[in-house]
């Protein structure tokens, strides 16, 4: 079960902070669970692991099914939070190496997360004339990365098994009524799952938007609800008992008194996607208003060979919250060699989880020696029910740190900057006299 250490955070800070932020983190917790707070017709997914559509939630299992006995390959495309959950639980719970491993369930591709012609061409490639189908993902149904990709990959559908025979391998997840994928979608007779009016793209993880790859990939849905479940009941607890409670306040106290960057930490390399995951939840929740943490995200080991001595002795503007996984289940233990050339028998018939841990130990220690705060979240293994407590304590624990922080964790209007001026210079109808000044601009 997922638990939270503070203990080598809270020694940088001179006086006990708890008290104080009670009454804010109570109010918070109202909004959450009750509305009131900035963006509340956003906060649908707080209920959601209990609350959610059953017969939705069987149609995608019965869909997956479909998927993994008519196709070899699955092309999820999407971008933001309609894409960095369900790839980042594949990945940690299936390997980063999933697509190169022998099994029976379909390779998963991701594409329309960017806007990269050989990104596009490889995805292209790798499918060859393998049987394939495709899962767009986009709750406004009109972002443009996934929009032109879906194009590109339709048409390609279209050409190996017809108009129909396309229609029944496309599945939808987008807005239950607006949009131009929806209308697309009506038109063209595709199965369409639904992003639920009252739940933003980052916080969309365990709706349809995530929950169809991550059951094509062969992961248990019912163990990955099971686990949001349990810390749904655990974060509507209304005091510090509540982990999310613990985390929002410590890191909102670190960040008021100068922490200005918070690196998400793990010793295990498939949880890489999880961070990316993590690294959009808070910084599209609390990056505005001139405000909030930056989230950043390091591979340990092999980051403390990179970024590590920044860590260590850089400036002093870094927290660092580390997730921590129990041994998993393919142990490995070092060999003995007679010869010991390299000086490593010591470590000999030593499991590398071990060796691992010890790493883990170390760092913790120097880190905190070096100035910077700790935060252990401790997972125990590595399945679907901890990943659903995970995702859950992150997002509930990010709505409240919204809050304390006084923004409004649900809205991201920065995003539209940059696609407005791409529009512009695409020359999107209705954009023509930016587009001109824009024009003008980068001549100068
Ligand atoms: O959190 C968000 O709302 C965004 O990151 C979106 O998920 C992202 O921009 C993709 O949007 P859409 O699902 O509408 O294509």
């Amino acid at each position: 079960m997922l638990s939270i250490d503070v203990s080598h955070a809270a020694s940088f800070l001179p006086l006990p902070y708890e008290e104080a932020l009670r009454p804010r983190l109570a109010r918070a917790a109202q909004w959450l669970q009750n509305g009131g707070g900035k963006g509340d017709d956003f906060i649908g997914w707080v209920k959601l692991p209990r609350d959610h559509d059953r017969e939705e939630y069987a149609r995608i299992l019965a869909a997956a099914k479909k998927i993994q006995s008519d196709s070899k390959a699955l092309v999820v495309i999407g971008i933001g939070g309609s894409y960095l959950g369900a790839r980042g639980v594949i990945e940690c719970l299936c390997s980063p190496n999933y697509n190169l491993r022998k099994k029976s369930t379909p390779n998963i591709y991701f594409i329309g997360n960017g806007l990269s012609s050989d990104a596009l061409a490889d995805v292209m490639e790798l499918l060859g004339d393998d049987d394939f189908s495709v899962n767009v993902i986009s709750k406004s149904g009109t972002t443009t990365e996934p929009a032109v990709a879906f194009r590109f990959f339709r048409e390609k559908l279209e050409r190996k098994y017809g108009k129909a025979g396309a229609a029944a391998r496309i599945y939808a997840t987008t807005d239950r009524s607006r949009g131009a994928l929806k209308a697309l979608a009506d038109a063209e007779g595709y199965e369409t799952f639904t992003v639920p009016d009252d739940v933003g793209g980052r916080y969309s993880v365990l709706t349809a938007v995530g929950l169809l790859p991550i059951a094509v990939a062969g992961i248990d849905l019912d163990e990955l609800m099971h686990g949001a479940q349990e810390l749904m009941d655990r974060c509507a607890v209304n005091d510090f008992t509540n982990p999310a409670w613990q985390y929002a306040a410590i890191r909102s106290e670190l960040y008021h008194r100068g922490k200005k960057i918070e690196l998400l930490a793990c010793f295990e390399p498939a949880f890489r996607f999880m961070a990316e995951w993590w690294k959009q939840l808070y910084g599209e929740s609390e990056g505005k208003d001139n405000l909030g943490l930056f989230p950043a995200s390091v591979d340990f080991t092999a980051d403390l060979h990179s970024m590590g001595q920044y860590i260590q002795q850089g400036e002093r503007h870094l927290l660092e919250t580390v997730v921590r996984f129990a041994p998993g289940k393919r142990s490995q233990s070092v060999p003995h060699d007679a010869l010991n050339g390299d000086g490593l028998n010591f470590l000999a018939g030593r499991t590398m989880d071990y060796i691992n841990r010890q790493a883990m130990d170390g760092t913790l220690l120097a880190h905190v020696e070096g100035g910077v705060p700790n935060i252990i979240l401790n997972l125990g293994e590595n399945n679907a029910r901890t990943m659903g407590q995970l995702i859950y304590f992150f997002e509930y624990a990010c709505g409240l740190s919204g809050y304390l922080l006084g923004v409004n964790p649900f809205d991201q209007p920065g995003v539209e900057a940059y696609k407005k001026n791409m529009f512009a210079l695409l020359g999107k109808p209705g954009y023509e006299e930016l587009g001109r000044e824009l024009r003008s601009r980068l001549e100068h």
